[in-house]
């Protein structure tokens, strides 16, 4: 073929992108430059009543679509295939000024490359309510993320209702104050912003169990899976405030959650047996309600100087061999993960929890860069975590975390950190596979954008913080870096933050 040919063609499929402005861009499309037009009164209605043929040979979570002249044809194995069509063809179509729905003719094959395709959203920190999160469900499903985990206990605020212990969402879910930042003056030098206690009662915010059925439901609709993240041994000062007997110090603990942010001393108590039982209680009414063969028990940033002078603690280092209190944190997670095993479920944590025995069923987060980050810990890179033999979620902080300035040059919202800005352009260059051989890339079953909400308050700053940038991590998950142009990519995604922005969702500007 002729160079200008090969070149025409290239430069065809290149516009043709940018012209639908798919996002995640499809494995494979080729365009026939005809429209398919049809009176209708939505594109997703018209999406939703193509043509579905079940076809065994087509990728799990995948699809082919044929839109011809004619009508629209899909291929899929599966029923989240089917659904993946359909937000694809939602990408597609448009509505005319004369009542028609339009689509080009094309031919898609399409395929995710990643099984694990997840947000997590911290509503500890910031509790945002059922509706936000529904909306939240929505865009998640509209760019074909999978996975919503839920950091729904931490420090600062326990969010889940649980039926045998009430008293953990009357004095967990609500705290006496926070900590607000002052979005115009900066600690330029720590770079931090300004910031002071504000005195305001916080909550009580929580969601009762009705509420969390009805987001599984509405999660399962768009074929989701919720996984709520449970911390433990460490994040854990909203439990220690309704129950304070399950920390090293006792009942002489404040039964108040954490106001500040950052990482809170008093922890569970990994020597007390009670402790131990009240919590697999928990994880078991926990299990009820989310039918996830995952649960997150969290396992990051946990600080030893309680469990150093407990009596307790020491005693069970003393039974269980092991060599001091950094192994008590692997040995705590070992422990619900082998409960959580006989429940059927597997255990998902940040990477920390990999520093011991759990078993291999056990899923690692990986989410630091440098054993700096976090209490200390020992650091389990993917790399490290799939020699061990786990399956590994790569959301690595200066990639994945979304509560990382955006480094836009204006921007009315304050962030938790100031150093290393996570651009859309930096979130777009992220490869979860970097630096790993083939075998252990197989272990990975993909990324997850994380946004952790110390300092998010309302939906528009969540909303803000989250697009475009999600959009990048979107298709990180579903593509292949072989594929992936940046430039490309913004133009599509100008687009989609139109489209978003019609939506009335607070999508920040590109850059
Ligand atoms: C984490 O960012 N502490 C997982
Ligand atoms: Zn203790």
């Amino acid at each position: 073929m002729k160079k200008q040919a090969v070149f025409l063609i290239a430069f065809t499929a290149v516009v043709d992108m940018f012209a639908f402005g798919l996002i995640p861009q499809p494995q494979q499309m080729k365009r026939n430059g005809g429209e398919f037009e049809i009176q209708g009164h939505s594109v997703e209605e018209v999406a939703k009543s193509a043509t579905f043929e079940r076809d065994v040979t087509v990728q799990p979570e995948g699809y082919a679509i044929s839109v011809t002249e004619k009508g629209i044809t899909v291929r899929c194995s599966d029923e989240p295939g089917a659904f993946y069509a359909v937000k694809t063809l939602e990408q597609l179509g448009r509505k005319t000024e004369k009542g028609t729905v339009v689509f080009p003719t094309v031919e898609i094959n399409d395929w995710p490359a990643f099984r694990w395709r997840g947000v997590m959203l911290d509503e500890a920190r910031h509790f945002f309510g059922k509706e936000v999160v529904m909306r939240l469900l929505d865009l998640m499903a509209a760019y074909k993320y999978n996975v919503l985990h839920w950091h729904i206990t931490d420090d600062q605020g326990w969010r889940i209702e649980i039926k045998q212990y009430p008293e953990l969402v009357k004095y967990g879910a609500v705290r006496p104050c926070s900590v607000k930042y002052d979005t115009n003056a900066f600690y330029k030098e720590q770079h931090k912003p300004l910031f002071y206690y504000n005195n305001e009662k916080y909550g009580p915010y929580f969601y009762a169990q009705e509420d969390i059925k009805e987001i599984v439901e509405y999660a399962k609709a768009r074929h989701i899976k919720v996984v709520p993240e449970i911390e433990l041994p460490g994040h854990v000062r909203a439990l220690l405030a309704a129950h304070p007997e399950f920390s090293c110090k006792g009942e002489t603990l404040a039964r108040i959650p954490r106001c500040a942010w950052s990482i809170e001393d008093d922890v569970l108590c990994a020597g007390n047996d009670e402790a131990l039982a009240f919590f697999k209680n928990i994880l078991d009414e926990v299990c009820e309600l989310f039918p996830s063969d995952v649960i997150h028990i969290g396992g990051d940033e946990c600080p030893k100087v309680r469990w150093e002078k407990c009596e307790k603690c020491k005693a069970r280092i003393k039974a269980e061999g092991l060599s001091g209190t950094k192994d008590l944190q692997a040995w705590i997670a070992s422990y619900f993960a082998r409960h959580l095993s006989k429940r059927g479920r597997r255990t998902a944590g940040w990477d920390e929890i990999l520093n011991g025995d759990v078993p291999k069923s056990a899923i690692g987060m990986c989410w630091r860069m440098s054993s700096s980050a976090g209490a200390g810990d020992a650091l389990v890179t993917p790399q490290l975590a799939a020699a061990r033999g786990y399956d590994v979620i790569v959301a690595l902080s200066p990639y994945c975390y979304l509560s990382r300035n955006q480094g836009l040059p204006d921007d009315p919202y304050p962030y938790y950190t100031y150093t290393n800005p996570l651009s859309l352009q930096k979130a777009y260059s992220f490869d979860p596979l970097a630096g790993l051989n083939e075998s252990e890339s197989r272990h990975v079953i993909g990324s997850q954008a994380c946004v952790w909400s110390e300092s998010i308050w309302c939906v528009f700053d969540l909303e803000w913080k989250m697009w475009p940038r999600a959009l990048a991590l979107a298709e990180v998950m579903w593509t292949y870096p072989k594929d992936r142009d940046y430039a490309e990519f913004r133009a599509r995604a100008a687009k989609q933050r139109s489209r978003l922005i019609k939506k009335r969702v607070n999508c920040a500007p590109l850059d």
